[in-house]
């Protein structure tokens, strides 16, 4: 919408590592663009970051380019479920979750989180108040778009115990895995066991880390080779080959070299989180911010404004000339809510903060 502060996407107003685009210059400059198959050298550089980061040790055979996240996690649908099996997600939640879902007719089930003071939960009990024979698959959110939380182990443990008790398939989404600012540590959802790595689908990608999202390309791991094969077989009727050479490349470079850039990133984001809430709390004490473990998207809490979700959006988009992606859009629990990036320069933030403040200061 022109005029107005854009803060709603998911992606960063920063440049993508000079040694990334470097790798894209380069591989524009072979001049040849036929068909490719992602080279080992690119398997190898993301075992070696998951690794790193992540202190999960993975195998080539798990290994599998796919197109992107959100046309995996529809493979992952079609490949390990039937017409009308319940997939369980917990809201507020990526909306495309849900979306995916019911377009490929399967039921969504919900298990909303709960909210522990301004601290989101899952909720384990509620996993199984859900559940029927027919539900298949839960779909993880780890890092948790949008509500800033990283899964700390003894959840996942609770989440991997109900799901292996009832054989229900994670499809664990940690397109935001290396979004963990400091102080919090993401656990790989399969790497908790040799046991819940057997029941699991992993969904990885440079995109969202190094601001390539308008490249596409993903990563899926699967450890238990029956479920590969459910998986492989779709994405291969639908997709076929692998994503384009400049996707390739570039993640191939985030991963080798992208770690000092992360890392400044990732402090830059963290500041910003800290400017934000502590700029709120000083002037507009009514809205307060979730705790911000992971993700470079701050989630609002503006119930005490008393205002309708319409009214907020109405003053967000009027007055205050900013855009946010509205709590509702979340489903279930994101109502009263608005989630706002913060992965601009600081100036742009600073602006945004003060126009809220203008715009929703009681008079
Ligand atoms: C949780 C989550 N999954 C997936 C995506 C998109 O992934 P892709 O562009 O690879 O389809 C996003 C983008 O914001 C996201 O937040």
């Amino acid at each position: 919408m022109p005029g107005l502060i854009p803060l709603w996407v998911a992606d960063m107003d920063f440049e993508a590592p000079p040694k990334v685009v470097h790798a894209i210059r380069a591989r524009a400059e072979h001049g040849i663009f036929g068909y490719t198959l992602e080279p080992d050298s690119w398997f190898d550089a993301a075992a070696g970051w998951l690794q790193r980061r992540h202190g999960w040790k993975v195998r080539r055979e798990w290994m599998l380019p796919s197109p992107g996240v959100i046309p995996s996690l529809v493979f992952a649908i079609l490949g390990l479920t039937e017409p009308g099996d319940g997939v369980i997600i917990q809201p507020p939640v990526y909306y495309p979750f849900s979306l995916r879902v019911s377009a490929n007719g399967r039921r969504v089930v919900e298990n909303p989180l709960r909210l522990s003071g301004t601290r989101w939960e899952m909720d384990l009990e509620g996993l199984e108040k859900v559940v029927d024979d027919r539900t298949r698959l839960l779909i993880l959110c780890s890092p948790h778009n949008p509500v800033c939380r990283v899964w700390d182990q003894a959840s996942l443990q609770g989440l991997a115990d109900f799901c292996l008790r009832r054989s229900i398939i994670v499809v664990s989404d940690e397109i935001h895995s290396d979004l963990v600012l400091p102080g919090s540590r993401h656990t790989p959802f399969a790497s908790l066991s040799s046991q819940a790595a057997a029941q699991s689908v992993t969904l990885v990608s440079a995109t969202k880390s190094f601001n390539l999202a308008g490249l596409g390309g993903s990563l899926t791991l699967i450890p238990d080779a029956g479920i590969r094969g459910r998986f492989d077989a779709v994405q291969h009727a639908i997709a076929g080959g692998p994503a384009n050479v400049f996707a390739a490349a570039a993640s191939e470079a985030a991963w080798r070299h992208g770690e000092p850039w992360l890392d400044e990133l990732l402090a830059y984001v963290q500041a910003n989180m800290r400017f934000l809430a502590g700029f709120l709390a000083e002037n507009l004490p009514q809205v307060t911010m979730a705790p911000q473990e992971g993700t470079y998207l701050a989630w609002l809490d503006m119930r005490a404004l008393r205002l309708s979700d319409d009214q907020i959006k109405a003053r967000l988009h009027g007055a205050a000339g900013i855009w946010l992606d509205e709590g509702r859009m979340f489903g279930r629990g994101g109502e009263g809510f608005q989630r706002l990036n913060v992965a601009c320069p600081r100036a742009v933030l600073a602006d945004a903060a003060e126009r809220l403040v203008r715009a929703f200061r009681p008079s």
